[in-house]
């Protein structure tokens, strides 16, 4: 649903999302608009995740989850692929100096040991650095699919029971998302995409089944705080009911799934 860019974010406590994702798209269209090489637009992708970052936390949001590169992105030209890891090396290489000055923790979601050894090297000392912070939190999607994710929960909860760790009966999702990538974080309270598509493209599939969702026309290097800023307020302007009636929220304000 598009949002307006004129209402404010409400300062009410409680309003503002704890947990942002977004799924970043719209790279390779910037570029074609402007006759530039797509990797040209993945550059300016990388502008706007230093943008989006400072924004979340001038906005009070204390989670925020980029989706960087999927599974299925392997599949592009190799070029690309290529550009897309050595601009994310870049990038972890640049910005630990920011993450430690703005107090960020970083932490990543996906298949990590699948990535160019650089790319790991980099993401372990960034990792490292930065694991003491707890006010802000900046979680990279990468190699990240939720089928894969949940495929690796599954084989490692079926590892748990064989090993006496977890109970056949126990059939609590809490317990079983302790499996999944995201176990020590909440779910997302909001997930934006960016570019016009309306579609989840295999992102948060589970952690998401409550989250509301915002979609954007912005193609993703033009994306600024006042985008950023106008979801929240989208978001802010909705009633999450997870189940409920509007009636029963009003004597319970705070439900959870
Ligand atoms: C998002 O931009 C970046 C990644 C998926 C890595 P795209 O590269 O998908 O841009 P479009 O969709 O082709 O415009
Ligand atoms: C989703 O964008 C993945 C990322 C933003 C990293 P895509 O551009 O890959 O998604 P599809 O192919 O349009 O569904
Ligand atoms: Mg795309």
């Amino acid at each position: 649903m598009p949002h307006s860019a004129a209402r404010p974010v409400p300062a009410a406590k409680g309003i503002v999302p704890a947990h942002v994702a977004i799924i970043m798209d719209g790279n390779g269209r910037w570029a074609r608009q402007r006759g530039l090489p797509r990797l040209e637009g993945h550059r300016r992708g990388v502008e706007a995740v230093r943008t989006a970052t400072l924004a979340a936390r001038e906005l009070g949001i204390r989670i925020l989850t980029l989706y960087a590169f999927s599974v299925e992105n392997w599949n592009r030209p190799k070029a690309e692929v290529g550009g897309l890891m050595g601009l994310l090396e870049f990038y972890l290489k640049q910005e630990l100096k920011t993450f430690v000055k703005d107090r960020v923790r970083l932490r990543t979601i996906g298949r990590i040991e699948e990535l160019p050894a650089g790319v790991q090297k980099h993401l372990r000392k960034t990792i490292a650095e930065t694991a003491h912070f707890t006010d802000y939190t900046l979680v990279l999607a990468l190699n990240y699919g939720a089928r894969t994710e949940v495929v690796d929960a599954a084989r490692a909860y079926a590892a748990a029971l064989a090993a006496g760790q977890e109970k056949l009966n126990d059939r609590s999702w809490a317990t079983f998302s302790r499996y999944l990538g995201t176990a020590d974080l909440p779910d997302p309270d909001l997930i934006i995409r960016t570019s016009g598509e309306t579609r989840l493209s295999n992102f948060l599939l589970l952690q998401g089944a409550y989250a509301e969702l915002v979609f954007t026309p912005r193609l993703w290097p033009d994306f600024t705080k006042a985008d950023l800023a106008a979801a929240c307020a989208e978001y802010a302007s909705r009633e999450r009911r997870f189940g409920l009636t509007s009636d029963q929220l009003k004597s319970a304000p705070t439900p959870t799934p």
